[in-house]
């Protein structure tokens, strides 16, 4: 009951379960093939020559090194199209992956400094979601995430920007390079955004110490932390998480390809799971990190031998920390308690 799914188990429980994505990088999601196709499409030259030179150019040994590649690719989303292109295409990998329900982030700045308008991002997105909708039976919605090595004052000029747009966006996020940037320099901006009703996620304790992860905490007023890896270095920081029963969205191949963790057995899922943090498995930037969400949970599930019953809670987790309303939350759990007991 308690063993370790073997390999061909842990892929078929996977993927039956319905899931929640919870930090997901649209621009993230940009696949080298469909790059090369927007960059025909929109003239625009990219420093290699084919997908499998792209593809070996992704090879990181820390966060900014993937960050430089990351908002070289985008330069290649022009038009509400492409946009659209990019969310659908993704939203076509999650539907096969059986996730449910995804809260999108995507990084208005990366475009509005290239000349991009704000709102052809958002039309394109909020586009492809609500198709996804209808056509495909996946819910989405979108967290806009401020860049935190830009200064604050850009900051206030996106959510500005973002304001008129209010009802398409449900949350905003901090990304980017984390260490020398502090969740401190956003406390301003984040408060104009509760204020406004936007739920409030951050970055922090990816590559940064445990003092980012407090101050998302106590200056932010987050109510998810994204990745949260080296919060396990502080204990008092590790009880209250564990008290506020606190999400923390966990992105395993991210974690391996940045060098976050040198070896998926050492990933530190597991020690979060044994000092009762609350951890979903999420994809980060799948088309950088060679996989989506459900390589994600067999990637890791099999590297620390989980069991049935713990991915079937981190899989439950997923819904209990969305964004969904309490009656959906109940369906899924109860969806998943259906899916269980058809599973031998
Ligand atoms: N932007 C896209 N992916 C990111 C990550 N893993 N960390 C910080 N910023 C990001
Ligand atoms: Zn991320």
């Amino acid at each position: 009951m308690h063993q370790p799914q073997d390999s061909e188990a842990l892929d078929a429980l996977v993927k039956r379960l319905p899931k929640c994505e919870l930090h997901i990088h649209i621009e993230g999601s940009l696949e080298p093939e469909l790059m090369f196709t927007l960059a025909q499409r929109n003239g625009v030259k990219l420093p290699y020559d084919s997908v499998e030179a792209l593809r070996r150019a992704y090879q990181f040994t820390k966060l900014q090194d993937f960050l430089d590649i990351y908002y070289q690719g985008m330069s290649v989303l022009i038009t509400e199209q492409d946009f659209y292109d990019l969310a659908w295409a993704y939203l076509l990998r999650a539907k096969a992956d059986n996730v449910r329900h995804v809260e999108m982030f995507f990084d208005p700045q990366g475009h509005t400094s290239r000349g991009v308008a704000f709102g052809t991002v958002v039309d394109g997105l909020t586009r492809a979601i609500s198709e996804a909708r209808r056509e495909l039976g996946v819910d989405a919605h979108l967290i806009m995430c401020f860049l935190r090595h830009l200064d604050e004052g850009d900051a206030h000029k996106t959510l500005d920007e973002a304001l008129p747009h209010r009802d398409k966006i449900i949350g905003v996020g901090l990304d980017s390079s984390e260490v020398g940037h502090p969740p401190s320099k956003f406390q301003h901006v984040f408060r104009r955004a509760r204020d406004a009703g936007l739920f409030p996620v951050a970055h922090a304790g990816e590559e940064g110490p445990p003092q980012y992860v407090w101050e998302a905490l106590d200056l932010l007023g987050v109510g998810r932390v994204d990745h949260g890896n080296r919060s396990l270095e502080d204990d008092s920081l590790v009880a209250r998480l564990a008290r506020e029963r606190m999400a923390l969205t966990v992105c395993p191949l991210s974690n391996l390809r940045l060098r976050v963790v040198q070896d998926l057995t050492q990933h530190p899922l597991r020690r979060m799971m044994d000092k009762g943090l609350m951890v979903t498995i999420n994809s980060d930037d799948p088309a950088y990190f060679g996989g989506y969400v459900n390589q994600n949970f067999n990637a890791v599930g099999g590297a620390l031998k989980l069991t049935r019953e713990e991915i079937v809670a981190i899989v439950r987790n997923s819904f209990t920390a969305s964004l969904l309303p309490q009656a959906a939350k109940d369906a899924a759990q109860a969806e998943i308690d259906r899916v269980l007991a058809e599973q031998t």
